[in-house]
């Protein structure tokens, strides 16, 4: 079994300062195997917000999968945006921009969607298509296969359809063939789980899309901040959900579904509600 925590959207320069001791206590007594972070490490890309980022990554447990999200490309300094776009990304957080980890029972690849031309929106392009194909497909069906993005390959119920990755649909195709199982994001700054089948349609491929809320950002969308747990057993998966009580000041799981590959994809088996025992 592998137990991955998902942490999204941080953004040092608007965080809620009283989470971060009890979140980075709460992820060491987790023990991960691996932390994932998908993007919006910052608010607005300065670098005392990327040295904040940096210190708060080196207390959580490595290996770390990390990518950048749309924050991270500075936004008002024109030249930087657009000619250095994640110079200081690379340099605080990581020179690594498509991170990969496997070992026999998982493998995990970062994939960066953001982009300087789009204030929001963010997308993948051919090459780094080329990369999944190139990392995934040789891989056994028994070794489960995540794609961390910042932009999401799928969205909640009221969300418009332009927060999706760009070119999306394109991807989608080679990484059906691959078997990609499970498709980790955030931005949207809500939670919310589903699968790839009902919106990509691609014969009996049905992959886990997992979003994470904000874990520190005090711009929820009026949801509480949070994490995600993963559980990988193959072919279980176990998503529990940590979420903020700020009278607390504790994360609490409230919530555990459960998922299981079988010959048409990864299907819902059962949730535990766990705020209703
Ligand atoms: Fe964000
Ligand atoms: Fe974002």
């Amino acid at each position: 079994m592998r137990t991955l925590v998902h942490l999204s959207d941080i953004h040092f320069g608007r965080v809620d300062a009283t989470i971060i001791e009890p979140l980075v206590a709460l992820i060491a007594e987790l023990k991960p195997d691996v932390v994932t972070i998908s993007g919006d490490l910052t608010q607005r890309a300065r670098s005392e917000q990327f040295q904040e980022a940096r210190a708060f990554l080196d207390r959580l447990p490595n290996p770390q999968i990390v990518v950048p999200g749309n924050h991270d490309v500075p936004l008002y300094n024109v030249f930087a945006r657009f000619f250095q776009p994640l110079d200081k990304y690379r340099r605080f957080i990581t020179d690594d921009l498509e991170p990969f980890y496997a070992d026999e029972e998982i493998a995990i690849l970062g994939v960066n969607t953001a982009r300087s031309l789009t204030f929001k929106g963010g997308r993948v392009n051919e090459e780094q298509v080329a990369l999944m194909r190139e990392k995934l497909c040789p891989l056994g069906r028994d070794v489960v296969k995540i794609i961390v993005t910042h932009h999401p390959f799928d969205l909640p119920e009221g969300f418009d359809d332009d927060e999706l990755v760009g070119r999306a649909k394109m991807a989608m195709k080679t990484l059906a063939d691959c078997g990609a199982d499970v498709f980790l994001s955030g931005h949207l700054h809500v939670s919310h789980t589903g699968h790839t089948a009902k919106r990509y349609k691609i014969g009996d491929h049905s992959a886990l899309v997992v979003q994470a809320g904000t874990a520190t950002s005090t711009r929820g969308r009026g949801e509480a901040n949070s994490f995600n747990v993963i559980r990988v057993d193959y072919p279980n998966i176990h998503v529990e959900r940590f979420v903020w009580q700020p009278a607390q000041s504790v994360f609490i799981s409230n919530q555990i579904e459960k998922f299981q590959q079988v010959s048409n994809g990864w299907t819902r088996v059962a949730d535990d509600n766990l705020m209703n025992q």
